[in-house]
């Protein structure tokens, strides 16, 4: 047990990007390669990579798979950052919360410009030198927002959390988790109450298992758990992560981070927001101008399920065997449940999707959610710890990841 036996998020190897498959944890830890950009882009848009520090890393290293294996055939200067600035706009497009993606993408973008006159091949290795340092950056700056949010936290504390802004959220480390792995290693958390947060269940998966991992106590709790256990005075802080934090200070985080900061301030618990300043916005002058994400509504109306088995014996192992004789086998269902069972290294991998709503119900899934600044104690970063009025001590502190809005989103 301990942080070090959480897996690395997303990392270059061998001139490709590789990352843990975050859409089957924690029952399946299938590892993914990309060596192209597209790669990169179709795992953030199936939420194999996550978490909006993370994001930003994604976008980095997805520019660098560009740079490294596409981007070969050009030789010409003024085409090359043309193309470039193209693959980055894309990749800032997959989804349109977490500003880190943006923020990411742009910085990478920038720093070709900025070194253009570079002959191609020395740009081509300094550009995927640049995106190794954004992603090494993310964890130093990870372990300072730790060390900052931690003095916030008294000892014997519970701590509610909401999604999974873990070290799986970023290339390393986490934010909210950072400041609950900081405050545990110092002896001050008691316990941790993880939300399982429908309908991806971030929590139910990736945090219970960061800190099952870590060995700190916790409990899992389904969304709708947290107002009774703040009124039985279980709880004595909120810790979560962020998405954007407009220069007003509105927040917008996973859905669900709204209501249980309402709760929080009706039970008098202070409500800490954790992020990087890759995450401040201050282009973006209130929470609502944040764009939110709307997901499909399967996630809503079904439950994903993924996980490995052995076959209990012989007879069974024979009929999976059979079955997956030619590969993997997709059964076909009623009602639209997916099953699809893939052999595996002697076992066998089961991945699915069961209806638990009425066919054709219509679904709202908003996967993101705006808490005003009013609601927020305050704001974490690895620069310090940041209270209201956050218009003036944001844009005090110079924060912000200025000049995203440049990027070209189609
Ligand atoms: O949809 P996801 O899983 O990308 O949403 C993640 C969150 O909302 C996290 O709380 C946020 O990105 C902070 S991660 C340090």
């Amino acid at each position: 047990m301990g942080i070090e036996n959480i897996p690395r998020t997303i990392w270059w190897e061998d001139g490709k990007v590789r990352m843990v498959d975050q859409s089957r944890l924690p029952l399946v830890g299938d590892l993914l390669e990309c060596d192209v950009y597209e790669g990169v882009c179709w795992a953030i848009r199936g939420m194999a990579v996550r978490g909006a520090p993370a994001l930003g890393v994604a976008a980095a290293l997805g520019v660098a798979a560009w740079v490294a294996n596409q981007s070969g055939e050009i030789a010409d200067h003024d085409m090359f950052i043309g193309e470039l600035d193209r693959v980055a706009g894309e990749i800032a497009a997959t989804r349109p919360t977490a500003v880190n993606l943006l923020w990411g993408a742009e910085r990478m973008r920038r720093f070709a410009r900025d070194n253009a006159d570079l002959p191609l091949p020395e740009l081509r290795e300094a550009i995927v030198q640049e995106a190794l340092n954004i992603a090494a950056e993310d964890e130093q700056r990870n372990r300072e927002l730790g060390r900052h949010g931690a003095e916030l936290i008294e000892a014997g504390s519970a701590i509610l959390t909401h999604c999974n802004a873990g070290s799986l959220a970023t290339a390393y480390f986490g934010t909210a988790l950072g400041v609950i792995f900081t405050a545990h290693e110092q002896g001050k958390v008691k316990h941790v109450w993880v939300d399982e947060t429908r309908p991806v269940l971030q929590g139910a998966r990736l945090t219970a298992w960061e800190l099952m991992v870590a060995g700190i106590p916790c409990a899992l709790i389904t969304d709708n758990m947290a107002a009774s256990i703040m009124r039985a005075g279980g709880v004595h802080a909120v810790v979560v992560g962020a998405d954007r934090i407009a220069a007003n200070g509105d927040v917008a985080n996973k859905i669900g981070t709204y209501g249980l900061a309402v709760l929080a301030r009706e039970h008098g618990i202070p409500f800490y927001v954790a992020a990087p300043t890759s995450t401040i916005d201050l282009t973006i002058g209130s929470g609502s101008d944040i764009p939110i994400e709307e997901r499909p509504g399967e996630e809503v109306t079904g439950m994903s399920f993924s996980a490995t088995f052995e076959a209990p014996n012989p007879e069974a192992r024979a009929a999976f065997d059979a079955l997956t004789a030619q590969g993997p086998f997709d059964l076909e269902l009623s009602r639209g449940h997916k099953l699809r069972v893939t052999p595996k290294g002697g076992a066998f991998q089961i991945d699915g999707w069961a209806r638990v709503a009425p066919l054709n119900v219509p679904v709202y899934n908003p996967a993101f959610d705006v808490t005003p600044a009013e609601f927020v104690t305050a704001i974490i970063t690895e620069r310090g710890v940041v209270r209201p009025d956050y218009t003036t001590s944001l844009a005090l502190h110079g924060f912000g990841s200025g000049g995203i809005h440049e990027i070209v989103v189609e």
